[in-house]
Formats: structure tokens, sequence, C-alpha cells
């Protein structure tokens, strides 16, 4: 698949998740099979961009190609002055949510709270698209609500905007996450525009995502929630769909060293104090499901130090690792 100039190395995005898709997690991502990565969103409102976590936002060394930013706002001049800024520090495609319902973001009409006003949507579009020379993405859901599945329409103002590639969500915006996602729409806005479409929504195993890629015609699948704690769903997505077959998942020993080199970026991407925070959800993500895993959580979440944390995470999974020697 192609966006813009772009060929992607697969039919694998890592969805944009505020608080979670930060260089470290696109990187480990990208580096365990995933084809793209969105950031994390980037407000269009300028007054932001100096502060530290903007700039940490806007930060992409090292990362792998393409580097896709994602945008959010209603004014068509900011988006597109926010399309540029981007631009000129590294962004090689620039996303624009209409995705989001977080409360946030729909009380100031953003994300997708935009769906139900139409014209607005367009002028932002294209105000985006003629504000720079690198494609321009949209992230949507089916609609504003079950009533307004306006997903069709969005799609066309896209195309003629001269958007690159659509990823929709298979939920409304009222729907928030309840529910199931729904691929009709999904399926129906493929077969009528002819840019690339992205079905997203509840895809967490490799028979899912298969069967999305089918059933939908989609040119590829954005996974979000089911990669936290588990990188390697893209290796083990695009094993299945090459072969057919189930890649068997990584044993505790590769967990462990993922989730350190992992924690090892986060720490130098944010510093101590950050870090650790940061880290927090995702050693209690890594350690789902695993015997003894809440105890540990409950424990790790109280480590102020990297020192502390790591020493927890290491004694946590080399335990697991015993145990699973003396068992075998
Ligand atoms: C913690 C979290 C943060 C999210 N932040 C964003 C965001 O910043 N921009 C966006 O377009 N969507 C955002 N989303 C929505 C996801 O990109 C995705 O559309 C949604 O989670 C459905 O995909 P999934 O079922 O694979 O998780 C977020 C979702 C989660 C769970």
């Amino acid at each position: 698949m192609f966006i813009g100039p772009y060929q992607l190395s697969n039919q694998l995005v890592l969805a944009p998740m505020a608080g979670v898709t930060d260089r470290p997690f696109r990187q480990l991502c990208k580096q365990l099979g995933a084809g793209m990565a969105v950031s994390e969103m980037v407000s269009s409102n300028s007054l932001l961009w100096g502060s530290e976590k903007t700039k940490r936002r806007a930060n992409h060394e090292g990362e792998a190609d393409p580097i896709s930013v994602q945008i959010m706002g209603t004014d068509p001049v900011m988006m597109a002055e926010a399309a540029r800024h981007n631009a000129d520090n590294g962004a090689q495609i620039i996303d624009i949510n209409m995705g989001c319902p977080a409360k946030k973001v729909c009380n100031v009409q953003a994300g997708s709270a935009l769906m139900q006003n139409e014209p607005l949507v367009k002028d932002i579009l294209e105000a985006v698209v003629n504000a720079v020379d690198i494609p321009v993405t949209l992230k949507t859901r089916t609609g504003w609500d079950t009533e307004n599945r306006n997903a069709l329409n969005i799609a066309r103002i896209a195309e003629h905007a001269g958007i690159q590639a659509l990823a929709i969500h298979g939920r409304t915006r009222t729907c928030m996450y309840k529910g199931d996602a729904e691929y009709d729409t999904i399926a129906n806005v493929k077969s009528r525009i002819s840019i690339p479409v992205i079905a997203n929504g509840d895809i967490s195993t490799p028979e899912k995502a298969k069967f999305v890629l089918d059933y939908t015609g989609a040119d590829a699948v954005m996974i979000g929630r089911a990669a936290q704690g588990k990188p390697w769903i893209f290796r083990e997505i695009e094993h299945y769909l090459q072969t057919g077959q189930i890649m068997s998942s990584p044993d505790t020993t590769e967990i462990r060293d993922i989730l350190l080199g992992h924690l090892a970026n986060l720490y130098e991407f944010y510093g101590e104090y950050t870090g650790v925070r940061m880290a927090r959800k995702h050693i209690s993500w890594y350690s789902k499901g695993q015997k003894h895993g809440a105890a540990f959580r409950q424990a790790v979440n109280k480590a102020e130090t990297i020192e502390k944390q790591l020493e927890m995470t290491h004694t946590f999974f080399n335990t697991m690792i015993k145990r699973e020697e003396i068992a075998a």
C-alpha cells in the first residue's frame, strides 16, 4: 500500500493513542512488524507548541519511515498552520483526527464531533492538504451516531480534497468504545472510493485481522488496544497473513527482554521522573494474564525510581522463568 510516495512494508498500522503511542512505543511496534505507526495527536493550538509535552511529541529522532503525525482541531487556518509546523519538524505524513470521541476533544467540536459538520470538514481537509506538500491522511469513525453514519460522505469529501488514505474506526461517536465494531460501513466506503482505506476497531488476533481485510476489502488494518503490552502482535499477524499459520507467542524470556528494552527507551526519552510514570501502564499491560501479575502490578506501581522499577520487573519475570524451567 502506498501513502503518497511512501510504500508501507505491509498492511499493518499502529493506531494513534494519546498517552501510549509515543516515540519509544512506535519504534518498538515498527521493529516488531508494524508497517506504519501514527503518533499521538498534536494540538493545532500553536500556544501549546512550546510546551515540553508537545515538543516531545514532535521528536522523531531515529524513528523508521514513514513518520506520520496526527493533528487535531477545528479551525482550518490553525490546522493548516499545525500541518506546516509538523512538516517542518520531520513529519512525512500528516494525519487528521476525526476519530477521537474523548469529551475533552469533542467539547471543542474537534475529533469525531467534526463529522456532524460536513462543510467544516471540507474546509479543514482542503486547508491542510493545500498547506503542505506531503501526504495528508484522515482518521474517522463511521458517523456521529447510528442514525447518522455519514462516513461515506466524509470519505467522498476527503477524496475530493486530496486526502491520500482514510482510516475508519467501525464505531460511531456515540458508541464510544461500547459494543462491537462493525465492518459493513467500512466495506461500503472501500467499494465506493479509490483512495486506500485502513480498517480499524477490535482487531485483536491474526485471524480477526485477516477476516477484516477480507470482509471489508480494506488495504490495511489499524490496531490500537491489542498492541498494548503486546507489540509483537504485528509480526504474528504478518506471519498469519503470509503463511496461514499461527506463530507461537514469545516465551517469557523474550517478553522480559522486549519489556526491558522498552523501559530503557522510555527512561531515555522522558528522563527518570516521567519515564517511571509512563512505564507503569506498559509494565501493567505486559504482565496482564501472568501468574501473580495483579500483586506485581500493585507493588511495581509504587516504585518511584528507575532502579526500583527495573529491579522489581527483573525479579517478577525471572521468577516466572525459573518456575517454568522447573515445571518443564
Ligand atoms: C488510550 C487511547 C487513546 C487514543 N487516542 C487517540 C488519538 O489521539 N487519536 C485518534 O485518532 N484516536 C485515538 N484513539 C482511538 C484509536 O486510535 C482506535 O481508533 C481505537 O482504539 C479503536 O481501535 P482498537 O479497537 O484497535 O483499539 C485512542 C484510543 C485509546 C484506547
